[in-house]
């Protein structure tokens, strides 16, 4: 918890809507000093409008919103020089370098002095300095996007959906970027639909659905309070084990491997199936016990998946 002097971010019942459609609902809550607060919600939960009224971008329909205690709507000009933003599906300059575009946007930023190199080096683009943008890959693309976010050394980084699109490998290359930020301190908003990223970079997490903040907390608080259960995976198993743990009066599923999937509450419950299972002499070839995550803290919350497609729901990747 933060105190209300380190609150660099205050958001109190802001709504917005767009005609008929209240994007954003009443929502409230405070970003402290050095935190990475992650706003984590499916496709249309009202993220962008959330982040872009705080940084200054759109204006709220109602409520307060301040940062670096400033109030949103009357200090744009002060604000926007002490803060970085790299906006939901970036893009630069095709023709332009990597250095180029770093340059290009410190002197927008009135900054003589910006630590080009030092950016490079942050965001690990050293080979790629003379490479133009065009030719840069989706996760390259990224990584420059957050060094642009930097240019001007802000006090606060808002980075919306900073991975989405970009194959595992590139995703945990931006994650690397960002666990460098969160060393360094400093206060980061970032938005996501991917669970894995808010649990592995976020000190506070709040889940947004349908415009309404239903649940805050740090990761390991919300699957405390959430889903206090265990998720065991059977692997390989046959169909007589199956029968067996239904029977028993658990829920058993199949996932895409031919792996069964129970939740149970506690470990006695575990021990209860597999010996029933062995008694039975149905087999399975491995077992996996672990706590659920934020994409299954959200499918309680709200019944519906963090994103579409046939990963939603599936747990950890
Ligand atoms: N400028 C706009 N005018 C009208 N409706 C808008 C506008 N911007 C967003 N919306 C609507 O407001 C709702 C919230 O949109 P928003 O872009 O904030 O969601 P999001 O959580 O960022 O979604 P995504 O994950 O797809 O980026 C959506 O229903 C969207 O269609
Ligand atoms: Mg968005």
């Amino acid at each position: 918890m933060t105190n209300r002097a380190e609150h660099v971010i205050e958001v109190e019942k802001l709504t917005k809507r767009y005609g008929d459609l209240l994007a954003v609902d009443d929502i409230s809550f405070n970003v402290g000093k050095s935190e990475v607060f992650a706003l984590l919600g499916p496709n249309g939960a009202g993220k962008t409008t959330t982040v872009e009224i705080i940084d200054t971008i759109r204006t709220p329909t109602s409520g307060k919103v301040s940062l670096l205690g400033m109030d949103v709507t009357k200090k744009k000009h002060d604000i926007v020089p002490r803060i970085g933003v790299l906006p939901q599906g970036f893009n630069s300059f095709d023709k332009i370098t990597v250095r180029e575009t770093l340059q290009y946007y410190s002197r927008l930023f009135h900054r003589r002095n910006t630590d080009v190199d030092g950016l490079i080096e942050l965001v690990n683009l050293k080979d790629k300095t003379k490479e133009q943008y065009k030719n840069l890959s989706g996760g390259l693309q990224q990584r420059l996007g957050i060094a642009i976010a930097l240019v001007n050394d802000p006090e606060v980084v808002f980075l919306d959906e900073p991975t989405t699109g970009l194959d595992p490998r590139a995703r945990r290359e931006v994650w690397d970027v960002l666990l460098g930020l969160k060393k360094k301190g400093t206060t980061v908003f970032l938005t996501t639909h991917y669970m894995e990223e808010a649990e592995l970079l976020a000190d506070t997490v709040a889940i947004i659905s349908k415009g309404k903040i239903i649940a805050k907390g740090s990761p390991a608080e919300l699957i405390e309070n959430n889903a206090n259960h265990l998720v065991l995976t059977l692997q390989s198993a046959d169909e007589k084990a199956f029968e067996i743990v239904r029977e028993m009066g658990f829920e058993p599923v199949h996932d895409y491997h031919n792996d069964i999937k129970v939740r149970v509450e506690n470990t006695d419950d575990i021990r209860k199936m597999l010996n029933a299972i062995k008694e039975a002499g149905a087999s399975f070839h491995g077992l996996d016990v672990r706590k659920p995550n934020l994409e299954e803290v959200f499918l309680k919350l709200t019944g519906e998946a963090l994103r579409e497609g046939p990963a939603a729901g599936r747990g950890a990747e």
